[in-house]
């Protein structure tokens, strides 16, 4: 399977910590946010990894990651020219995949659960694969509808969410995934939503789910950024206990 880390934005709602660099540079604790979800894919296994981002500050990616040796991955990088949502995005990673399955994760999303079971899971299976979490404020983010253990729906920041069960930043595809963007059309906000490809999964009766066991942030704004760090030096550092 092949990873794909999803890069590239504005940065805007991180605003000034975003006028200079890119938001998955930032500091999570004592590493920069992109480096958990490399290790997270790499941890499964899934080595071969595609990271988009725009082309403004691609030379800090570089600079940083080199070709991801230092990570026991294997990196490419390629460019979105325009901040055309995520699933255009994915669509740069056609040639990257040769027709592989496909892992992408969003980059900056921290989460604690392992991805190995699931990548080995997905390897017999059809469609598409989201993960939920419940979270206290699903209309920041993709939302389901469940009824009796199945996804019903699936609706992108929602006014009023049917449920605190949140899609987080972690897809698994198979390779027509991108047969399946060529069919979308701009969303309101005028972007390619992921939101849209999980949905035509869904009506096809093709996307399943895992539901994620440990915490999970996305840290796309102050107060979340805030929390994965804390998370973070407190789970593996032990910060609060006296031991920096
Ligand atoms: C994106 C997706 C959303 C998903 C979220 C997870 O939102 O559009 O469906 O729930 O990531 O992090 P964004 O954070 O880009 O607004």
């Amino acid at each position: 399977m092949k990873g794909v880390i999803l890069a590239g934005g504005s940065g805007s709602r991180l605003h000034p910590l975003t006028a200079v660099t890119n938001k998955h540079l930032l500091p999570v604790y004592n590493k920069p946010l992109i480096y958990f979800p490399i290790e997270k894919l790499v941890e499964a296994g899934v080595t071969d990894i595609l990271i988009v981002t725009s082309g403004e500050y691609m030379s800090h990616f570089t600079s940083l990651l080199d070709n991801g040796s230092g990570l026991g991955a294997r990196l490419r990088y390629a460019v979105q020219l325009a901040p055309n949502g995520l699933a255009d995005a994915l669509r740069l990673a056609k040639d990257f995949a040769q027709g592989e399955k496909i892992i992408m994760v969003l980059g900056d999303n921290v989460f604690e659960d392992s991805l190995k079971e699931p990548v080995q899971a997905f390897q017999k299976m059809k469609g598409a694969a989201i993960f939920l979490k419940e979270h206290p404020e699903a209309r920041d983010y993709g939302v389901v509808e469940m009824k009796d253990g199945k996804v019903i729906d699936i609706e992108e920041k929602p006014v009023a969410p049917k449920s605190n069960w949140c899609a987080v930043g972690i897809y698994m595809y198979n390779p027509d995934v991108f047969d399946v963007i060529d069919t979308l059309k701009p969303s309101k906000r005028g972007e390619y939503e992921i939101t849209d490809v999980n949905r035509v999964y869904l009506e096809r009766g093709e996307l399943s789910y895992f539901k994620l066991k440990g915490e999970w942030f996305d840290c796309g704004n102050f107060y979340w950024l805030l929390k994965a760090n804390l998370f973070v030096a407190k789970k593996y550092h032990n910060f609060d206990s006296g031991n920096a």
